[in-house]
Parts: C-alpha cells; structure tokens; sequence
C-alpha cells in the first residue's frame, strides 16, 4: 500500500532516481523463493567457518569431532550421520522431518537452541544474517565423501 502510493507519487513528482529506488524496494518483498536458494559467498562462508572449526570439519579428511563433520550437510536430515551421538532433541528433530536446507540452516544457526530446544551445540548463534548465507553457501560445495564436487 505505502510502496504504490511512493511508486505513484514517486511517477507524478519526484525526480527519476527517486522513481527507480521506490519501484525497486518492491521488488524484493515478492516472489523472494525461499526454497533451495544458495544466496551467499563461499569464500567469505570460509572465514565465518572458523568459528565452527573447534567443533566440526569438512573436507576428505574430516571426522566427526565435538560436532558432527558437515561435509553433505545440505540435503542432511538433522542427526543422522552415522557414528555421530547426537542429542536426543537432535534425533527427534530429524524423525519430525527436518531436513537442512539453506533456510532451515539459516533458522538453526542464527539461535541454535532456540531452534532445536535441547541441542548439544553449545554455539551462541550467528548474528548477521550475511554470515549465515556466507557459511551455508561455503558449507554447500562439499559433497558428502567431503569432495568439492559439482560446485553449485
Ligand atoms: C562448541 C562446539 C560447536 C560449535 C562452535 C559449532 N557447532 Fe555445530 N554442532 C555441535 C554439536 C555438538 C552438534 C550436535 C548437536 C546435537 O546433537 O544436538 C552440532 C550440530 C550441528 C549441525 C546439525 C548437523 C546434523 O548432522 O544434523 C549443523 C548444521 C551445525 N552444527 C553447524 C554449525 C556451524 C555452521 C557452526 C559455525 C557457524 C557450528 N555448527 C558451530 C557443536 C558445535
């Protein structure tokens, strides 16, 4: 409502680049899919990932360690790497159906247990959501035998 009255006035009385800005801004509260969308920066998702590293690995070599490696995390359904002892609020999650994709990702990992309430991650939650799409996308190039298979 408040963007078609800019976007009207913005047509009647306002100088072309304020025009732009206002029909602009529209765009984006639409058709955004929050579905698979890979969003972020792998590079920059490397640095995020050092706040990670104390607890969880990627790559061939990875093991499970505090947390689970999150080598094929994306596509995972939540607690069921094999040989990894998870909490049981984990497990239950995952027998709910929660799979990790970007956006379930993005909920888990700005409030980890505000979204699986009884978790074992103790991590304080990434703030930013840029963070959260940087290390998601950086998460999304390893395969599940930790490759950087058909990067995405
Ligand atoms: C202090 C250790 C620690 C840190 C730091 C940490 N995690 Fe975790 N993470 C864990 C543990 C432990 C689990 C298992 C949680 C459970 O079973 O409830 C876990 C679980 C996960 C899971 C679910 C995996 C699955 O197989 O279901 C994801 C995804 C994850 N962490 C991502 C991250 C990311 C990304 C970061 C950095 C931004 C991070 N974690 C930081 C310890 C940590």
């Amino acid at each position: 409502m408040l963007q078609k009255l800019l976007a009207v006035t913005a047509i009647v009385t306002l100088p072309a680049g304020f025009a732009f800005a206002a029909s602009h801004e529209s765009d984006d509260s639409s058709g955004a899919s929050m579905e698979m969308e890979i969003t972020g920066d792998a590079e920059a998702g490397e640095q995020v990932f050092r706040k990670c590293q104390a607890c969880h690995m990627v790559g061939e070599d990875a093991q499970n360690r505090v947390g689970p490696t999150l080598n094929g995390v994306v596509g995972r359904t939540a607690g069921t790497l094999e040989g990894f002892n998870y909490s049981d609020a984990m497990v239950a999650k995952g027998e709910e159906g929660l799979v990790w994709n970007p956006e379930t990702l993005a909920a888990y990992l700005e409030n980890p247990r505000g979204y699986v309430e009884g978790t074992k991650m103790s991590f304080a939650g990434l703030r930013k959501e840029e963070e959260r799409a940087n290390v998601i996308a950086y998460l999304a190039q390893y395969s599940e035998d930790g490759t950087m298979g058909e990067g995405s």
